[in-house]
């Protein structure tokens, strides 16, 4: 209820035509986000519709917000924007994708650590460093980091797992404020701005697990739990495939399999229980995928549906827009120009995949990002007027947000997977 009250702060900052749709959806957001965790029920889609048949017509193409410059907020006016780290991991011949997505993706708020894997060559890696050590924007917030001693990754092996949360320790080591961890690869690219990412987070609880799962494991009990595998990417100087052992084994009665989406969006205190915690249970899960097939698939997931800590945080989506091939929906496709109206319909806040340079990240850097060639997507903290140069060049302050119709678009999707017909429903649910 605090929130509710201390809302005309945010009128001042906000243009008009934005005031009313935007605080009535926020209101309404709040409350029914609120009702859907403590899971009264009391709210519905239903109700939020009714609400808007009154209000004008959401300008989406119109929208403008003037340029703005607050003073430091005082405390607790606005629920404060939230900080995402960022682990961006690429391959052999990613650094200039990665430099690209960096671009898309970047806010200062926010923290990013890349890892081009040990088959990229020092060079990559080397040139990389240099991009990042020589952008003045990130040498002001001090912000992007780039692991310098690689590791060997193979992909359906543990040393993928092993990377995430070598990644993910290194992001909470290096900085004590973020809030959501997020993984993602040189071919995933965003579709909505992090202004609108942000304004959209902060009004959600601190402790939902955004992760894609089910238990229903189904053919992959055959060919995933039952197999034995070795990685030699954990022991060999150089990259080989897995291998297969010959003896199977039982599905495990200790604890119960989950399996799902590896793109993850996870909270702070998830990632600490898993790399610093004293509960023993992601340890020994992190042993037991050692010898599974596309561990990273599962092991985000069983750890969180077999913990009583955490099984009730979890939302069932990735927050990604992803086409699979025909079953058994093992390869994404690759997304081209043809997907822009199913890809920008879903509200997701990134997509996969994409290959090198295609056009159709164009398209998304000028219809959704509004980012210039080269230059970051602009959001509030972009200050500069100068039409010659990036308005990125001139720093402002770091929480005033500029959501776009991309928030919009993302905020309908969180409405759908919090709804109280979606969330509780759809949590860590095991057959009997
Ligand atoms: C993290 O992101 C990478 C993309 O590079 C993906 O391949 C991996 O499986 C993801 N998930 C986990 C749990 O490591
Ligand atoms: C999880 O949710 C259930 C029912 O929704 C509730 O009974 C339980 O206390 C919750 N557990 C935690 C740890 O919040
Ligand atoms: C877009 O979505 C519609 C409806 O789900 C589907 O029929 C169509 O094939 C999709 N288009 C592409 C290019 O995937």
């Amino acid at each position: 209820m605090k929130k509710l009250m201390q809302m005309p702060f945010w009128l001042v900052t906000m243009e008009r035509k934005w005031l009313v749709p935007l605080i009535a959806s926020t209101l309404i957001s709040i409350i029914l986000i609120l009702a859907a965790t403590l899971s009264l029920g009391v709210a519905s889609h239903g109700m939020r519709s009714s609400v808007f048949q009154f209000l004008p017509l959401w300008e989406e193409e119109h929208a403008q917000f003037i340029e703005e410059i607050t003073e430091e907020e005082p405390a607790g006016s606005l629920p404060p924007a939230p900080r995402f780290a960022y682990l961006i991991s690429g391959t052999k011949g990613d650094g200039s994708r990665m430099q690209r997505v960096l671009q898309a993706l970047y806010h200062p708020r926010n923290y990013y650590l890349l890892h081009l894997d040990l088959e990229a060559p020092t060079r990559e890696r080397v040139e990389l460093a240099h991009y990042v050590r020589n952008q003045p924007a990130f040498a002001e917030a001090q912000n992007v980091y780039v692991v310098g001693k690689a590791n060997l990754v193979t992909y359906r092996g543990p040393t993928m797992i092993a990377a995430t949360l070598h990644g993910a320790a290194i992001l909470l080591r290096r900085s004590k404020d973020w809030d959501w961890f997020i993984n993602l690869s040189a071919s995933d690219y965003p579709l909505i701005t992090q202004d609108d990412l942000l304004h959209v987070f902060s009004y959600l609880p601190k402790d939902l697990n955004f992760i894609e799962h089910t238990s229903d494991i189904g053919w992959k009990e055959f060919q995933r739990a039952k197999p034995i595998i070795i990685d030699p990417g954990l022991y060999m100087d150089k990259k080989t495939d897995i291998f297969w052992a010959t003896q199977r084994r039982a599905v495990p009665s200790a604890f119960r399999l989950f399996t799902g989406s590896a793109w993850v969006v996870l909270t702070r205190s998830f990632m600490e229980y898993c790399i610093q915690g004293y509960d023993n249970l992601p340890r020994t899960l992190l042993m037991y995928y050692t010898n599974f097939v596309s561990s990273p698939e599962g092991y985000f997931h069983t750890v969180l549906c077999n913990s009583q800590e955490f099984r009730n945080t979890t939302v069932n989506h990735d927050l990604h827009y992803i086409t699979w091939d025909t079953p058994p929906r093992q390869h994404p496709l690759s997304l081209t120009v043809d997907d822009l109206q199913n890809l920008t319909a879903s509200g997701a806040a990134f997509a996969r995949k994409f290959d090198y340079d295609d056009p159709v990240l164009d398209k998304i850097d000028e219809t959704l990002l509004q980012r210039p060639k080269g230059k970051f997507t602009p959001g509030g903290w972009c200050i500069g007027t100068d039409t010659h140069v990036d308005p990125c060049s001139i720093r402002g302050e770091s929480s005033v947000l500029r959501p776009g119709p991309g928030a919009r678009r993302f905020e309908d999707l969180v409405f759908h997977l919090l709804s109280p017909s979606m969330f509780r429903s759809q949590q860590c649910i095991s057959p009997q």
